[in-house]
């Protein structure tokens, strides 16, 4: 049985796509039901219609609080009986409201290895600090910023001869392998969240 997803976008949606492909090859169980976005002049829109994936564009702008506009949101996921919401580049943070209603069923991807660097330009901060080893995690979606049970981790190793270019463009690459294998693995059911970590059940 294939599970319904939802993919969240902002942007370019280059992580949309690793999912698209990956759900067509069949590697991926499933079934990627609608593509919502925060923006409407955002990329993956367009990647999704292509792929005759329904696509919407909800405007924070209409709605007066945050849980209002996750509201409208909610009624489009209900409506595509969507199991699992897959944050790819999301640039909102959810609040309670959400989380709540889909607790463990949310899942994100931050282009650092958390718990650091947070926030919104993981790369750019891991890259200004010098550091020797950067990477992605893809995580459950819980009321903090960035601070979910912790699904995959994979290093991005600094090389010497590293621009902040060829260091994001690699770590986009690693980025486009590990979000598929943590919704493949969600898909599978393998995915036990204990407190602050996710035990990975061994698989068949
Ligand atoms: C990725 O680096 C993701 O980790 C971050 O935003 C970027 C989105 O890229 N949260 P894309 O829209 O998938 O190309």
């Amino acid at each position: 049985m294939k599970t319904n997803i939802a993919v969240l976008i902002s942007g370019s949606g280059t992580n949309l796509q690793s999912i698209i492909d990956k759900t067509a090859s069949g590697y991926l169980p499933a079934n990627i039901r609608c593509v919502i976005s925060d923006r409407e002049d955002a990329y993956g829109l367009e990647r999704a219609r292509k792929h005759h994936v329904p696509a919407y564009f909800i405007d924070p702008k209409k709605y007066e609080t945050r849980p209002a506009h996750e509201e409208a949101l909610m009624a489009v996921l209900q409506e595509h009986d969507v199991e699992l919401v897959v944050l790819a580049g999301y640039m909102r943070i959810l609040t309670k409201h959400i989380i709540d209603r889909y607790r463990n069923r949310i899942m994100n991807i931050h282009p650092a290895l958390l718990p650091s660097f947070p926030g919104t330009d993981g790369y750019g901060d891991a890259w200004r600090r010098g550091v020797k080893v950067g990477g992605c995690t893809v995580h459950f979606v819980n009321e903090g910023c960035d601070t979910g049970p912790i699904i995959m981790q994979e290093v991005n190793f600094i090389k010497p001869d590293d621009t902040f270019e060829s260091f994001k463009a690699r770590g986009l690459e690693i980025e486009h392998r590990v979000l598929p294998e943590a919704i493949k693995l969600y898909c599978e059911k393998r995915l036990v969240v204990e407190g602050c970590a996710v035990k990975i059940l061994s698989g068949r």
